[in-house]
């Protein structure tokens, strides 16, 4: 069974190994390998202590976490934006990420009208997710197509 709780400071470095490990395991040959390393986990640990974080945990172990906040590129405080969702690989497909989407876009609801998220393009994981838990694909790009974005009203 998932637990979603809010995330503190010392699920840093467990939430930038599962964002790490996540990312090479689900973007393959789309991105370059990422690497875990000190900084990383301090960027992470100071991140997720802001309050719009969350964890998901089964049996006691970080299987997820997500977080959002206001819109950054393009920077926009009136848009909500989902900044980062991420499942460790061996609990993906059995609901966590959805579990996680539902803990966010309440938040998202509670403070935005409107919000984005950005993806790759030709990334049909992710892809296909945002579309099953609500998010509808738009024709705003960034970085020359090769990321797409899907927006949802509250
Ligand atoms: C995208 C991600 C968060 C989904 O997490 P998850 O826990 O596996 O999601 P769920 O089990 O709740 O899946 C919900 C639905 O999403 C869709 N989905 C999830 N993974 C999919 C895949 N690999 N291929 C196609 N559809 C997929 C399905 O419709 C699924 O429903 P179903 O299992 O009943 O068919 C997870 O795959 C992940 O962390 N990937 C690596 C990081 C990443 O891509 N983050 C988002 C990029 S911006």
């Amino acid at each position: 069974m998932v637990t979603i709780r809010a995330a503190v400071v010392g699920d840093g470095a467990e939430v930038a190994r599962v964002y790490v490990a996540s990312s090479n395991d689900g973007f393959g040959e789309l991105m370059p390998v990422m690497v875990l390393d000190g900084g990383r986990v301090a960027r992470w640990s100071k991140t997720v202590a802001d309050g719009n974080w969350w964890v998901a945990e089964i049996d006691n172990t970080i299987a997820g976490f997500v977080g959002i906040g206001p819109s950054r590129d393009p920077v926009d405080p009136e848009l909500g934006e989902l900044d980062t969702i991420a499942v460790d690989s061996p609990y993906w497909r059995r609901g966590v990420g959805t579990a996680l989407m539902e803990k966010a876009l309440e938040q998202l609801a509670a403070q935005y009208d409107e919000a984005i998220v950005w993806t790759l393009a030709n990334y049909p994981q992710a892809q296909t997710f945002y579309t099953k838990t609500g998010w509808t694909l738009t024709t705003q790009t960034r970085n020359d197509g090769h990321q797409v974005s899907y927006r949802r009203t509250f």
